[in-house]
């Protein structure tokens, strides 16, 4: 019996999670799911868009399905649920999946896991204006403990994928303090892993060559800013944000969600594609140990896929629900 935490937030975010749900319930496993709120619409609740009662769950649970929410408009003391959840769990390795469907708006061949940083970097949060608001100044913190762990994050996931290669992003030819930390550290794990080839790239080349060949990466691991914007260039050769999914993952909890946000306008329209929720459902059932499941549940959205059984932003005339039974009905 696993327990897992849902966090279905505001707009489509409840319409995906009820499909990872409905999904989840149609395997041979047991599970006790938990719903608790996040977003918008729990701080109109509640006082507060990510209660501690929430965090408690996720703590307390196998995994977390989080669907999205909504920013409202400048309200003083809101903050991002968003950010606030991963530095409160520490969830420090940020996982992208990019993967080749089988569909024209994909490139072919592509099978990479962007390994992105997620608690420091650019996004300290150490920031401060001077000369009366002339010169603003942003801190970006490299830690050797940060580096360490999500290079080896990216070198285990290396081995436990079979892939044999891991591409460390960065620019140590400038940013030769931070850079160079991240660069010394990634150079001595690697030699923990005579297994997988460690790459070295430029980060400007890198996005350069991901235009150029994705098909030549397999595991990219990078710092905070360079892995979230390297991540949003490369899901667009696979389908784009109707598809894209991702992990947070730290010591003591895992939070899998889709790339999207909460989409207002397709709120009720049945229009909301669930694909991406369900492929973060695959990751899910990957971390806690059911990989046979997860290649069943993405062998069944690629078979969907490829017989045009989607929702109208892969060129399909089906609602989420409808997916969501072909999806299970392949399974
Ligand atoms: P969005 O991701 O909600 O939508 C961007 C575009 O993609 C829209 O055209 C939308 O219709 C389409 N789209 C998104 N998800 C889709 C799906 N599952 N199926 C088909 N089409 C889909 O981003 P947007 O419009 O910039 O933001 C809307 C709200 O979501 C804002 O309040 C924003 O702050 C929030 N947001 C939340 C995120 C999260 O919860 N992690 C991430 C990004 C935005
Ligand atoms: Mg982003």
């Amino acid at each position: 019996m696993y327990k897992i935490t849902l966090l279905p937030g505001d707009g489509i975010g409840p319409e995906v999670i009820a499909s990872a749900k409905e999904v989840l319930s149609a395997l041979p496993i047991e599970w006790e799911f938990i719903e608790c709120g996040i977003g918008y619409g729990e701080y109109e609740r509640s006082g507060s868009p990510l209660p501690d009662s929430t965090l408690a769950q996720i703590r307390n649970s196998d995994a977390t399905l989080f669907g999205a929410v909504t920013t409202p408009p400048n309200i003083p003391n809101y903050f991002s649920p968003v950010v606030r959840m991963r530095q409160a769990l520490d969830l420090y390795a940020n996982l992208r999946p990019t993967r080749s469907i089988p569909h024209s708006s994909s490139r072919a061949n592509i099978d990479m896991v962007i390994v992105r940083e997620n608690t420091e970097g650019l996004y300290s949060g150490i920031e401060r204006v001077e000369d009366d608001g002339e010169r603003a100044i942003t801190e970006r913190v490299i830690t050797r403990k940060g580096s360490e762990r999500i290079i080896r994050k990216a070198f285990d996931l290396a081995r436990q994928t079979g892939r044999k290669s891991v591409h460390v992003v960065h620019k140590a030819n400038v940013l030769r303090q931070t850079c160079g930390l991240f660069r010394t550290v990634a150079l001595e794990i690697a030699k923990e892993y005579p297994d997988i080839i460690m790459n070295e790239m430029l980060v400007d080349t890198c996005a350069m060559e991901l235009v150029r060949a994705p098909e030549q990466f397999e595991i990219i691991v990078t710092t905070n800013l360079f892995g979230d914007i390297l991540s949003d260039e490369a899901c667009m050769f696979v389908g784009g944000l109707g598809i894209a999914s991702s992990g947070n993952i730290g010591a003591d909890a895992a939070v899998f969600e889709p790339v999207h946000g909460s989409a207002p306008p397709l709120v009720g329209t049945g229009k909301a594609n669930p694909i991406a929720m369900l492929l973060a459902t695959a990751m899910m059932l990957d971390h806690i140990g059911e990989n046979n499941h997860a290649v069943k549940l993405r062998s069944a959205i690629e078979a969907c896929i490829a017989n045009n059984e989607t929702t109208p932003d892969l060129g399909g005339t089906l609602t989420t629900n409808q997916v969501t039974e072909k999806v299970i009905a392949r399974l």
